[in-house]
């Protein structure tokens, strides 16, 4: 959703290809001055590390395996799927573990090479990421491989024993090798380019990559010795339970893609209800969850609040159209009225069991932080922080974009208002939060938004135009 699509989302599934992450499109070298000395660093410490394994050229290679392992982790790079968040899910690490566990061929040399010539996949060839990105990619698994295979080197001792539990450590420290270095590879390129921090990005990633890679790292080593006692050709029936990881990734990304489209579109309607431009609570929702993220709140909690913010005012379709669309000032009555609109939108949410943890931070978000907002009256603490989020969202995006009615009164008057209403409409430390937040990316963070770009006009537009020139006439009517 919104932020969390944004390069710095680990929110959803992961195989272990962390690093292939969305790189922007039209950039010839990376914009960015710590994020260029990451990658060409990564590319150099990695060509370095080819030439080092390649050198003296290693006699007796297998080529047949050899080729043999480079062509299933190219399958494998093959089906990754792409995940709503702008991620990758991958499912390279169990071959490559598995050309690492291999005693036939000459590690890390065959390791490293697979590493580099396995991973290729179509969107590299088809330049859907700028050479950069491909190579940083490549060479992050090449380093990841000759750490894996390093780690195997100084653990192999113990395998060589037939002992279970000593080869399963084994097998964990050389997946831990792994995983961890892709991981941070992909880790610090995200956080040059974003600067945030290594370690928030760090957290975030590290809990969903090691339960994705971990079974590819099991995977990776009975393929191994699969290959080694039964032939390299039954390696091939792991394919299968890859594959149904494959499908299980794809459904959850179409599950959510359909989840949060839905959602949208619901927001959308309201916006256009609401005499609102459009995309107000798709804005709100951006905002919100990046304010969520700069206060270090759980991707979960995240989540949560992005979608509050996109579905904040959804009882509005609750609050009659003379009093949502009437251009003057409510009178009290109408105030009283349309005052209803969060219990309406707690209501409409509370039947559906995956929007049902939003009914708090949707019913709440006009209370207001000494006390004086409504329904319910609630103070401070007692406010859901969602709710306090949402409602600092939705004043910033209210004040920062124009209306038909009104121009934006721009970034600064806006942080103006909200730090003289804090502590009394709003929470401190949240109008502390967005103007951090807004310091460090710039007022622009939130102009990019990811709907589709239709010529929209609001539904009260929409009235008055066909007021001026009546619909024709359907020429059965009579
Ligand atoms: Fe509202």
């Amino acid at each position: 959703m919104g932020e969390g699509r944004e390069a710095l989302a680990f929110t959803t599934l992961s195989g272990s290809d962390l690093s292939a992450l969305p790189y922007p499109r039209a950039m010839r070298l990376p914009a960015n001055r710590n994020e260029l000395r990451v990658v060409l660093a990564v590319i150099s410490a990695g060509t370095l590390i080819l030439v080092r394994v390649s050198l003296p050229f290693p006699q007796d290679i297998d080529v047949v395996r050899l080729i043999f392992w480079t062509g299933v982790t190219l399958g494998a790079a093959s089906l990754s799927v792409r995940l709503p968040a702008g991620l990758v899910a991958s499912i390279t690490t169990a071959p490559i573990l598995a050309a690492v566990f291999d005693p036939l061929l000459v590690n890390p040399f065959a390791a490293c090479w697979i590493g580099l010539l396995g991973t290729i996949e179509l969107r590299d060839l088809r330049r859907e990421i700028p050479w950069y990105g491909s190579l940083y990619n490549k060479f992050a698994n090449v380093i990841a491989a000759f750490a894996a295979s390093l780690a195997l080197l100084a653990t192999r001792p113990v395998l060589a024993q037939d002992d279970p539990i000593g080869t399963t450590i084994v097998i964990l420290i050389v997946g831990l090798a792994f995983i961890t270095t892709n991981v941070f590879l992909a880790v610090v390129v995200v956080s040059a380019r974003t600067a945030a921090p290594i370690t928030r990005i760090w957290a975030m990633a590290i809990r969903d990559a090691l339960f994705g890679a971990t079974a590819q790292v099991f995977i990776g080593w009975l393929m191994a010795q699969v290959g080694l006692r039964v032939g390299l050709w039954a390696t091939l029936l792991f394919m299968v339970p890859l594959l149904l990881a494959r499908y299980s990734f794809m459904k959850y990304a179409e599950t959510r893609a359909l989840f949060f489209g839905t959602v949208s579109a619901l927001s959308q309607a309201i916006d256009a209800k609401d005499g609102f431009t459009r995309g107000h609570a798709d804005r709100v929702s951006r905002i919100a969850g990046a304010i969520a993220r700069e206060m270090g709140l759980s991707e979960r909690n995240i989540e949560e609040i992005e979608l509050a913010g996109m579905l904040h005012d959804i009882g509005k379709i609750g609050v009659e159209d003379q009093i949502l669309m009437k251009p003057a000032r409510l009178d009290p009555h109408e105030q009283e009225l349309m005052r209803r609109h969060p219990i309406y939108g707690a209501t409409i949410l509370k039947p559906s069991e995956s929007l049902r943890p939003l009914v708090p931070l949707v019913l709440h978000h006009h209370e207001n932080y000494d006390g004086s907002g409504y329904p319910d009256g609630r103070k401070g603490e007692d406010i859901p922080l969602g709710s306090r989020i949402i409602i600092v969202a939705d004043a910033y995006e209210a004040m920062t974009s124009d209306r038909i009615y009104r121009k934006a009164i721009g970034h600064d008057r806006a942080m103006e208002q909200l730090n003289r209403y804090k502590g009394i409409q709003f929470d401190p430390k949240i109008v502390r939060a967005l103007g951090t937040l807004i310091e460090n990316r710039g007022p622009q963070a939130f102009e990019v938004s990811e709907l589709p770009q239709i010529n929209y006009e609001t539904l009260a537009e929409l009235r008055k135009r066909l007021a001026r020139e009546p619909l024709a006439r359907d020429a059965h009517a009579g």
